[in-house]
């Protein structure tokens, strides 16, 4: 058994505590019973030994070590944005862009070929015939409404077909369960930007696409 403090003890530690104590040790996993998940706006998180730190190190997706990564206010949006899309799971980015591109970058390698929509959101036109390009990789637009369409544009080395529905500006639509059920078919992906529908109005997932990219500054926000 230890010695009770003495109040200049009590008062030591009590002084020392205000200089080590963090963030992480006065998180409750409630959020101190916050109705709304608050906004961690930190970029590093603490941990209470270099052991600790290392072992989340080794799962950084179920640990919170750096916000770029994981982040518990971003968590919370993932998991509601997986709901509403029906999904596994979801990756919040800086941006729509960011989502877009990191979602076509995860698919395609140099030499494949890309099938999009024509009228799909400009900037995301731009990356794919401009920046793409520039490392061989091809995309072939399209009008898309009809199943024909994407038939007709496919080559061998396809491996993404890229939809926007209904589409920026000109809300032309494609039919994914039949989009959806082609890629498999030919063992291309398919990603949808889903930003104008929605999930209250269209769950991709649930008609066969395999990946839905959203801009959150948009209806859904
Ligand atoms: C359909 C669509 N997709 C993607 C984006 C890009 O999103 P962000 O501006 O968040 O990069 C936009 C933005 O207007 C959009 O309208």
């Amino acid at each position: 058994m230890s010695e009770p403090l003495n109040d200049q003890a009590m008062k030591d530690k009590k002084r020392e505590q205000q200089f080590t104590q963090t963030a992480y040790d006065l998180l409750d996993g409630r959020h101190h019973g916050a109705i709304h998940v608050p906004i961690y706006q930190n970029s590093l998180f603490a941990f209470n030994s270099y052991e600790q730190f290392e072992e989340a190190g080794k799962e950084l997706l179920s640990h919170h070590v750096y916000s770029r990564g994981n982040n518990p206010t971003v968590q919370h949006l993932e998991r509601k944005l997986a709901d509403l899309e029906q999904a596994e799971s979801a990756k919040c980015f800086a941006s729509g862009m960011a989502a877009i591109t990191s979602a076509i970058l995860s698919v395609v390698e140099e030499g494949d070929h890309i099938v999009c929509v024509r009228q799909a959101y400009g900037p995301t036109r731009e990356f794919l015939g401009s920046y793409l390009a520039r490392f061989n990789v091809e995309t072939t637009f399209i009008d898309g409404s009809t199943i024909d369409h994407w038939r007709e544009a496919v080559r061998p080395n396809t491996k993404l077909l890229y939809l926007e529905s209904p589409t920026s500006m000109l809300f032309q639509l494609q039919d994914l369960r039949q989009c959806a059920a082609f890629a498999r078919s030919i063992g291309a992906i398919s990603i949808i930007d889903n930003t104008w529908a929605t999930p209250c109005f269209q769950n991709p997932l649930a008609l066969g696409i395999d990946l839905v990219v959203h801009s959150l500054t948009k209806y859904i926000g």
